[in-house]
């Protein structure tokens, strides 16, 4: 297909790489002043035009902004009359749904939501890890469905139809997914240097990666370990004390993660309701 990349940032010059692999032609691309040089950078040959002029020279149009430009640059492509039928306009963000991309579908062109199931920090690393990702497509027809499920095979990503109402809560389940993960991390980080352990990255790293690795194998509810499991009352006091002295910006986080475990240990049938309570109990007296 032609396809002009409208946003070349991380995500749209990684697709735009991988699509251009899979044999399709990227006719042009679009975006602010950083974008020049990434495009020649990775998408060497390929012009830099304007969103609208990129995207009249294309047969799919794909909006690689960040979430609140999206409709924003689709209104002005469909005022500027680049967007019109024949023409598909797609759009790759977890959060936001096809509704982003009305202004084209009023003017003709057709909608479509690929998003890859991935942190892409940067261009190298999405090039890298697109390929093998699950992807969620998103489609007002059979025919855009297909075609999604078609472009992400093309990237070497999974598909599966994600409808357009789910999408939010979707992209929450990412969030915690990955997110929370980088967040949490970060707080162990400094509580492992708080507590002397040399180099906390490098020391949690093989932990975690453990940790990721049992999840994959069984499932969050066998992986799970540590007090909250065992109904370990007594340690989840301790774990408080301390950072109540020591670190009392995360006695809030440690709560409230340690209720999630507990129903985790729970509905996994690990832990009986006593277990349960006296761990509870401890809790209560620190919300
Ligand atoms: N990064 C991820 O982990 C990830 C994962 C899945 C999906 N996504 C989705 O992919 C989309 C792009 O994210 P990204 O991480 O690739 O963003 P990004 O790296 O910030 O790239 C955004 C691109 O849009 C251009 N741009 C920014 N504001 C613009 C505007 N108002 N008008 C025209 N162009 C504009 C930027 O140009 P300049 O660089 O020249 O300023 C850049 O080319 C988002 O919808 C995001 O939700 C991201």
């Amino acid at each position: 297909m032609r396809i002009a990349v409208i946003g070349a940032g991380r995500v749209g010059t990684a697709l735009g790489v991988l699509f251009a692999r899979a044999g399709h032609e990227i006719v042009a691309v679009a975006g602010r002043e950083a974008t020049t040089a990434r495009a020649a950078a990775w998408l060497p040959g390929v012009p830099v035009r304007s969103p609208a002029d990129a995207a009249l020279v294309a047969e799919f149009a794909l909006i690689t902004v960040p979430d609140d430009a999206i409709v924003p640059v689709t209104d002005a492509l469909a005022r500027e009359g680049a967007l019109s039928p024949g023409l598909w306009v797609a759009h790759t963000s977890g959060a936001v749904g096809l509704d982003a991309l009305d202004a084209g579908r009023a003017a003709g062109a057709r909608g479509l939501v690929i998003h890859p199931l991935q942190t892409l920090p940067d261009v190298e690393r999405a090039v890298a890890t697109i390929p093998g990702a699950a992807m969620a497509v998103t489609a007002d027809d059979e025919e855009g469905a297909s075609l999604g499920a078609r472009l992400a095979r093309d990237l070497g990503a999974r598909p599966f139809p994600l409808a357009d109402a789910d999408r939010a809560l979707y992209h929450a389940a990412a969030v915690f997914a990955s997110n929370y993960v980088v967040a949490t991390s970060a707080v162990a980080e400094r509580l492992f240097a708080e507590a002397g352990v040399p180099d906390p990255v490098a020391a949690m790293a093989p932990l975690q990666v453990a940790t990721l690795e049992n999840i994959e194998r069984l499932g969050p509810g066998a992986a799970l370990t540590g007090p909250a499991v065992r109904g370990d009352a007594g340690t989840v006091g301790r774990n408080l004390e301390a950072l109540a002295a020591r670190a009392p910006g995360a006695v809030a986080a440690y709560v409230a993660l340690c209720r999630v475990a507990l129903d985790v240990a729970v509905a996994a049938g690990r832990l009986a309701p006593e277990g349960r309570a006296g761990v509870e109990e401890v809790l209560a007296a620190w919300s």
